[in-house]
């Protein structure tokens, strides 16, 4: 990988700021005090652009993340601890969607935001696939109602949906699916959860409902070719998550209880 490092040295503090973030030390100071490159870099940066980023006085460039085009952290659109607190509190599974479609560009929104979920060695392995299309997602819904007949599996949702009920998908009117290469990535699992949860808050915060659908990725994991093949899932890749998306029918009024915290503090 190529990559440059460039220092103004007109503006450099020489506070280390830089040596001290970066998470593989690859960055030391040059005879005169100034941050450098290590040759390792070529091979050990995993492209976190947190030198550029954690800069104290913008003196501090690199190639792999350029500093015109990173954004400043602007502390007055941080949220209070309360209301961190409140998000995360009062966001819930959601079960009964209404008809309505989110606009494309929420959806590419809140799909843009996950993107900065950690990945492990910052590899962001994630693919998303979104189903948009409502009838699209009733479809995959039948397709692992039918996996489950063929295994005589959770009858209920079944009967269900021979009524005309989808308790699989829950007619939710929109789907986001990850699947990431398992053997390019280190932890892939987590790397997939921590941008379905990123994408779960972001979707919450535009108003929309969602709810981690657990048959249809058991259905792929049970190797149910027809889900597999209509989702066009590389072959090298492996599916971890999928989320349903769309307008809740009902707002949440409460906040339910929870087990209580156990923690060993030492
Ligand atoms: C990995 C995973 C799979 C899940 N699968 C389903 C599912 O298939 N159907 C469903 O209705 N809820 C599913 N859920 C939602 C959980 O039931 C829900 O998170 C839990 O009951 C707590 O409710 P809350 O999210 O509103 O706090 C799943 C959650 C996770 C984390």
């Amino acid at each position: 990988m190529d990559i440059h490092l460039t220092v103004d040295q007109k503006l450099c503090k020489r506070c280390y700021a830089c040596i001290s973030e970066c998470p593989f030390d690859l960055i030391n100071a040059d005879s005169d005090g100034f941050p450098q490159l290590r040759k390792a870099a070529l091979r050990r940066c995993i492209r976190c652009g947190h030198c550029m980023a954690v800069c104290t006085a913008d003196a501090l460039d690199i190639s792999i993340s350029p500093l015109a085009e990173s954004l400043l952290v602007n502390k007055d659109l941080l949220p209070s601890p309360e209301s961190v607190k409140h998000l995360l509190e009062s966001r819930r599974s959601i079960r009964t969607y209404k008809k309505k479609k989110a606009n494309h560009s929420v959806l590419e929104a809140i799909l843009d935001v996950s993107r900065y979920a950690p990945s492990a060695h910052n590899k962001q392995p994630v693919h998303w696939i979104m189903v948009e299309d409502p009838a699209e997602v009733k479809r995959l819904a039948g397709m692992v109602v039918t996996w489950m007949a063929e295994l005589k599996v959770f009858p209920g949702l079944i009967r269900a949906w021979d009524k005309g009920v989808d308790k699989v998908l829950r007619g939710a009117p929109h789907l986001a699916i990850t699947h990431a290469d398992a053997l390019g990535s280190e932890h892939p699992h987590e790397d997939c959860s921590l941008a379905t949860a990123y994408l779960d808050m972001a979707a919450y915060s535009h108003g929309l409902g969602s709810c981690w659908a657990g048959f249809l990725v058991q259905a792929i994991h049970h190797r149910y070719q027809p889900v597999i093949d209509a989702l066009e899932i590389p072959e090298t890749n492996t599916v971890y998550t999928a989320l349903m998306l769309g307008y809740p029918k009902f707002r949440y009024r409460h906040i339910p209880q929870r087990d209580p915290l156990t923690v060993i503090w030492r």
